[in-house]
């Protein structure tokens, strides 16, 4: 029974929803239980002492969603604007450290103008409080955060601490100050929508995971990934037997992907799928660095992460956005022991100084870390390039892969044949009469040194396969690493992974 009216109509004439309807369109039918409905704020300056705002502007409490528990809040817009002071903080705060002991993942519903700016240092301590707590759970249990307004200040960096986060078209809005702030301190006209509308952190600034076109796919989306995604740290992973496998079509189809020109592109995802059960890759990040794909998928109804170069986006190339997009995956999957599923198609590093100068060095770093780091059972699979410092970095033997296979026709040397001739001979290149020595040698170079049969001979591969083992392949690796242990990093606090 509501115990004080709710401004929906406030909410809806800005084409949104009120925060108990968001609740309730996220949450299991009748499952929500609102807790600390009754706080209130405190301060006593500014006009506050006659304000009365419900719940400190924040509607906090647990339910379930596809049956699983969850700890849930979100922030009302049409009360001081969902701002956040010294109560409303320590609500959420509370809320999450609660979460942590019931070991549930905590959904965040963000509208709100950031800290209240009647209550001075008190807001900000609230901030402090929440933000302290999203660092206390990251790994431990899942936070994910739906941007669903205007959002500013601590509005945004209490999302930006948490692990996925969800916009919505025409009605999430992401920055540190806004348009007004901006105006004042930069001179600058600028919309809500172009500082930090939903295409913005979803394809350029990397911020967002997820951008939906409507609030009802979002609560949608967010349910489904809860069903991708461990709840808490170490719970186990258990088959869905809904998701299935078309054996015979998927077979047939993978064999027919990679283009007989070397050069050529051609879409991961549709080995991607050819290899997961069916319908079942859900994409992280879709929009952002398209060179890298990242998802969750299911194999034998069982949840893997699924990492990608994608020659189809800029030829598959690792450059800083696409490294931080992998990296921090794979770190995501590691924490709650999800297996790792890579497929390498990778001409190396970006060169040049735009990258250089964006710290290609420093970002890169991170991919090489975040599999050196990861524990979790890992897979990889090279369906064709896999050049230079790429090679390693993308889940190589030599990073812990338990298992690297790679079909017939892989290409894994330092560089491509051009680059390589050029370099290597120089020389006779200059001279038109040593053509065909040239050819020949780069005949040579394809034959002798690219082929994956010198890698195998070496045990770095764990065996060529063709196309259209690779699904069998993977299951039979991944069951037989189930039970996965390995702890061989040396005594220590943790790790400095290159930020
Ligand atoms: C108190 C606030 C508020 C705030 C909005 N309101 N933000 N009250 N503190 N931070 C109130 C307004 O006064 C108004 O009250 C109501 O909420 C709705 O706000 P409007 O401005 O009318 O809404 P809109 O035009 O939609 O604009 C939304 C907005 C804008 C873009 C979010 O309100 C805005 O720019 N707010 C300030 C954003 C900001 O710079 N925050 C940074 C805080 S610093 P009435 O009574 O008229 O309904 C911060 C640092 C934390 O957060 C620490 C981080 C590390």
């Amino acid at each position: 029974m509501a115990k004080y009216e709710y401004n929906l109509d406030k909410q809806h004439q800005k084409g949104k929803l009120h925060a108990i309807e968001r609740i309730n369109a996220l949450c299991d039918k009748d499952s929500f239980y609102e807790i600390y409905s009754g706080a209130r704020h405190t301060c006593t300056s500014f006009g506050m002492e006659s304000k009365d705002i419900p719940y400190d502007g924040v509607i906090t409490g647990f339910g379930t969603i596809n049956g699983k528990k969850v700890a849930v809040y979100a922030q009302d817009f049409t009360v001081q604007g969902g701002s956040l002071g010294k109560v409303h903080g320590q609500k959420i705060a509370e809320l999450i450290e609660m979460a942590i002991k019931a070991k549930c993942p905590v959904i965040g519903v963000n509208d709100s103008g950031g800290a209240r700016i009647q209550e001075g240092v008190d807001a900000l301590c609230g901030y402090g409080d929440l933000f302290y707590q999203n660092v206390r759970a990251s790994g431990a249990v899942p936070q994910i955060s739906i941007i669903a307004g205007p959002c500013a200040g601590g509005a945004v960096y209490s999302p930006g601490l948490t692990d996925f986060i969800f916009t919505i078209d025409s009605i999430s809005q992401m920055f540190i100050t806004g348009p007004k702030v901006v105006k004042a301190v930069m001179f600058m006209d600028i919309t809500a929508e172009d500082l930090g509308g939903a295409s913005i952190h979803s394809q350029k600034s990397g911020v967002a995971h997820y951008r939906c076109p409507t609030e009802k796919d979002c609560y949608d989306k967010v349910r489904k990934l809860l069903d991708y995604i461990p709840h808490y740290y170490g719970e186990e992973i258990v088959a869905d037997a809904k998701f299935k496998f078309d054996e015979k079509k998927n077979a047939k189809k993978i064999g027919e992907i990679i283009p007989e020109e070397s050069k050529k592109p051609y879409n991961m995802h549709d080995v991607i799928n050819c290899v997961v059960d069916d319908d079942s890759f859900f994409e992280v990040m879709e929009e952002f660095s398209p060179n890298a794909i990242t998802g969750f998928a299911k194999i034998e109804g069982k949840s893997v992460g699924i990492i990608g170069n994608n020659p189809a986006g800029w030829g598959g190339v690792l450059n800083c956005d696409a490294s931080d997009k992998i990296a921090r995956f794979v770190r995501y999957c590691d924490a709650y022991n999800i297996p790792l599923v890579n497929f390498v198609d990778v001409p190396g590093f970006i060169p040049g100084p735009q990258e250089e100068q964006k710290g290609i060095i420093r970002h890169g770093a991170k991919v090489i870390y975040a599999y050196s780091e990861a524990t979790v059972p890992k897979v990889t699979i090279i369906t064709r390039k896999s050049y230079g410092g790429a090679y390693i970095a993308m889940c190589s033997k030599h990073l812990g892969a338990d298992f690297v296979y790679a079909w017939p026709k892989s290409e894994i040397a330092v560089m491509g044949a051009e680059g390589a001739i050029e370099i290597v001979f120089a020389k006779e290149l200059k001279d038109p009469s040593r053509a065909a020595e040239v050819a020949q040698k780069k005949q040579e170079y394809i034959t002798e040194i690219m082929t994956p049969k010198i890698a195998a001979q070496r045990d770095y591969i764990s065996e060529i396969i063709e196309p259209s083992e690779t699904r069998a392949r993977i299951v039979a690796s991944l069951n037989f690493l189930a039970n996965k242990e390995e702890n061989v990093m040396p005594c220590k606090k943790h790790g400095n992974i290159p930020l």
